[in-house]
């Protein structure tokens, strides 16, 4: 979750880190052979044999690599600021989330509208969204699926339908959560994933983001260099080049829209490849910890209650403290046994500077509490039973 484990200090060897590599052994020799090949290391034929690989397992038509999953936040905004569908540039923002999730609606020149946190998925709180919705029409509603517990995507989309906004389904911390069977970052017109290490999957740094919507898949693969026409379709393509009467002289290097560069590499395209193929096998290990720890921590602590018909995917297992007392107390003791913690995500965005220099705090109950009470335990595919018996063994301990 976003630019490595926080550590709280102590002399204890770690034992049990909140990040770890799913790029094994395996797959680094793997490289290495292919490296041995002298293949083209830049984006090249390996990235659309990635973005088909991804979209097949997700069940969406079309993904876009890029190389963050900040990078495919900004993209998904970006797609839908040019897509000329808004009606208004308002949009609702998560209060749990990550500063990605919400930075580029800054960038952008939208207006960002911060929505409590549901208290028991952590995502967008649904009476606060259906009040902001009422009050402010805004075009554009940004969730997250938190930590890869489901939201409750029944009454999400119900709202969706009733106020006729435009979903962007950030699903940085969820690749292999699903709802009712249907995987997270389907629901949404956009939707992103983050391929960065210690996440569900890795590519060592790297996004996706994923659509079913061709003409925004368009946008996406422009915008994602420099506005060019090279990865468009050949029909697409063509189009661009008679609609604006491009010479062939010209017609490699010619910018319809304003771009970025966010490309990854072929040589995370192919660890990706890789990593695609274990997707399942990750997921079906994170999901036992998760349950595990569920089972451990019930009455104890609390923790997300998923909905039902949910499959949990979490890259770290989140609880709350009763207090900011009781969360010292069981951070030290985590410190003690060697055990990783840090906060749960960035707690309560709107607490941040980014955000409270430019709009003031947006404090709300159920966020804050996550901001103040708020920690992580280790869930990584390598974790045992025992292990998982251990860790909740010193939390209770610390209670
Ligand atoms: C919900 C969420 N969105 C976006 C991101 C950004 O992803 P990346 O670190 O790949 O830029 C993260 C990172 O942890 C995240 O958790």
């Amino acid at each position: 979750m976003g630019a490595g484990a926080m550590i709280v200090h102590t002399d204890k060897p770690i034992k049990y880190h909140l990040a770890e590599d799913t790029i094994d052994e395996r797959d680094v020799d793997a490289l290495a052979a292919w490296l041995k090949g002298y293949p083209r290391l830049t984006k090249g034929p390996l990235t659309p044999e990635f973005e088909a690989a991804w979209s097949a397992w997700l069940g969406a038509e079309h993904s876009v690599f890029c190389n963050s999953g900040s990078s495919a936040n900004l993209l998904m905004y970006y797609a839908m600021l040019r897509s000329g569908r808004l009606r208004n540039m308002k949009v609702v923002v998560p209060s749990v989330g990550w500063v990605t999730s919400v930075a580029p609606a800054m960038q952008l020149g939208f207006t960002p509208l911060m929505c409590e946190a549901d208290p028991d998925t952590y995502g967008l709180d649904l009476d606060h969204l259906e009040r902001l919705l009422k009050e402010h029409d805004p075009a554009l509603v940004l969730m997250v699926q938190v930590l890869g517990v489901p939201h409750k995507m029944d009454e999400l989309m119900k709202l969706k339908e009733r106020f006729g906004f435009t979903l962007l389904e950030d699903a940085c911390a969820a690749a292999g959560a699903a709802y009712k069977g249907r995987k997270v970052g389907t629901f949404g017109e956009l939707a992103s994933f983050s391929a960065y290490f210690g996440h569900q999957f890795s590519t060592i740094e790297g996004g996706l983001v994923s659509t079913s919507d061709a003409a925004l898949h368009e946008l996406l693969l422009m915008h994602r260099s420099h506005g060019w026409s090279k990865d468009l379709s050949p029909g697409a393509h063509e189009a661009l080049v008679k609609k604006h009467g491009i010479d062939d002289f010209h017609t490699p290097f010619v910018f319809y829209e304003a771009g970025f560069n966010l490309r990854a590499t072929d040589l995370q395209a192919f660890i990706g490849l890789g990593q695609v193929k274990k997707m399942d096998w990750i997921a079906s290990r994170r999901r036992e910890n998760h349950a595990l720890f569920a089972q451990r921590l019930a009455g104890k602590l609390d923790f997300q209650r998923p909905p039902e018909g949910s499959t949990v995917c979490s890259i770290s297992f989140g609880a709350l403290a009763k207090d900011g007392a009781q969360r010292r107390r069981i951070v030290a003791a985590l410190a003690a046994n060697g055990i990783e913690t840090r906060i749960f995500s960035a707690g309560n965005l709107g607490l941040h500077p980014f955000w409270t220099e430019r709009y003031g705090p947006a404090s709300f109950p159920m966020a804050d509490r996550i901001h103040h009470c708020g920690f992580f335990l280790p869930n990584n595919p390598s974790l045992k039973p025992a292990d998982v018996d251990f860790i909740c063994g010193v939390v209770t301990g610390a209670l």
